[in-house]
């Protein structure tokens, strides 16, 4: 059985880094899969503050995205983790199978947590835990993430892994992660180094999935660049980080190529290039954002999506989760 399970934390700032590199993959592959689980992962969020009216707005803003963007909710299942009390089950069993080295390893924790670990919360350490159960309740086998979640899918491989081995059994499946499309890292519009993130403090170093048109223009418009006109393939763009992002984002709008975009624009600088940009990621967001705000006005609507993908959900995870309590010997309730 084939079954995809993916998760989208409701930490405010939902960028085109988590549609290109996630969700837009999501409504491709729902067509493929007879199960697909899509989560706003509120328990994460929760391992960094969150004020409790925000995270209810942006727990609702993330499924909205998720519909907006064409993920069919009645085909699907759309929920909020924390209605499912299988997750924080399921990863209370797997703080008991994953060790503490392999948690150290992870360079997410590190990048987060900063440079005072000792004020990072215990959540935050456990985070690729609880990630591996939400796919595992479900015994998900396919994932499909951007390019930062890889590792952390790793780790649900080891887990799954010492959970068979140590119970003596074949019960969870090796999940296989889904990384493709031509921005499955996309990084920030002032810095090539560093990837498009909720957190950045600088607003102009992503494109909201809520900002205005005029926004997205002029964030692309003071996008940092570099004075060299565009190279006719993608290997002439080795060492130019902030251009081959542009180019990456152009291609993965249009859903074609980085080298098919640069046999267009070569030899053309960025005074042609970022006003078609612009002009190419407001025609293909401004429908989902007319949608987003839409659907945002009908909250109860978003609501009643959440509860019944909530309720399908706990009807899946439940028939596993009586299984591994037997595997591990807790007494029947
Ligand atoms: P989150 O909320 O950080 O991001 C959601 C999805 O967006 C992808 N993404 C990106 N893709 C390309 N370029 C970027 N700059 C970029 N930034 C984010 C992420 O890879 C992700 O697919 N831990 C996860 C949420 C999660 C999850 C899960 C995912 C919790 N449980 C189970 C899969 C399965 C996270 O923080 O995603």
């Amino acid at each position: 059985m084939k079954r995809i399970f993916s998760g989208v934390q409701p930490t405010g700032n939902l960028h085109l880094g988590n549609y290109l590199g996630a969700i837009r993959n999501w409504v491709r592959l729902q067509a493929d899969f007879d199960d697909c689980l899509f989560c706003v992962v509120d328990l994460h969020a929760i391992t960094v503050w969150q004020e409790p009216d925000a995270l209810r707005a942006n727990t609702r803003e993330t499924a909205a995205a998720m519909i907006a963007a064409g993920v069919d909710s009645a085909r699907n299942i759309i929920f909020n983790q924390s209605q499912v009390t299988a997750h924080a089950e399921l990863a209370w069993i797997f703080n008991c199978v994953a060790r503490l080295g392999w948690l150290e390893r992870m360079t997410q924790f590190k990048e987060k947590a900063g440079k005072d670990k000792a004020r990072a919360s215990v959540g935050l350490y456990a985070y690729p835990n609880l990630m591996a159960a939400d796919i595992l309740a479900y015994k998900g086998t396919h994932v499909p993430v951007g390019e930062d979640q890889k590792q952390h899918l790793e780790l649900a491989r080891d887990i799954a892994a010492k959970f068979n081995h140590d119970y003596g059994t074949e019960f969870f499946p090796i999940v296989e992660p889904l990384i493709f499309g031509a921005a499955t890292r996309v990084m920030s519009l002032k810095d090539g180094a560093k990837k498009m993130s909720k957190s950045d403090p600088s607003d102009n170093s992503r494109i909201n999935m809520t900002d205005s048109i005029d926004d997205i223009a002029k964030k692309i418009r003071k996008a940092r660049t570099d004075p060299e006109p565009l190279p006719g393939d993608i290997k002439g763009l080795e060492d130019r980080p902030e251009a081959a992002n542009l180019v990456g984002i152009y291609a993965a709008l249009e859903d074609t190529t980085a080298d098919e975009v640069l046999e267009r624009f070569d030899g053309e600088g960025f005074g042609a290039f970022k006003p078609a940009l612009a002009d190419l990621a407001v025609e293909k967001l401004s429908p989902i954002q007319d949608e987003m705000r839409r659907l945002m006005d009908a909250p109860d609507h978003i609501d009643q999506v959440l509860r019944t993908g909530a309720e399908k959900a706990a009807a899946l995870a439940a028939p596993v989760m009586a299984e591994v309590q037997e595997l591990v010997g807790f007494l029947k309730p």
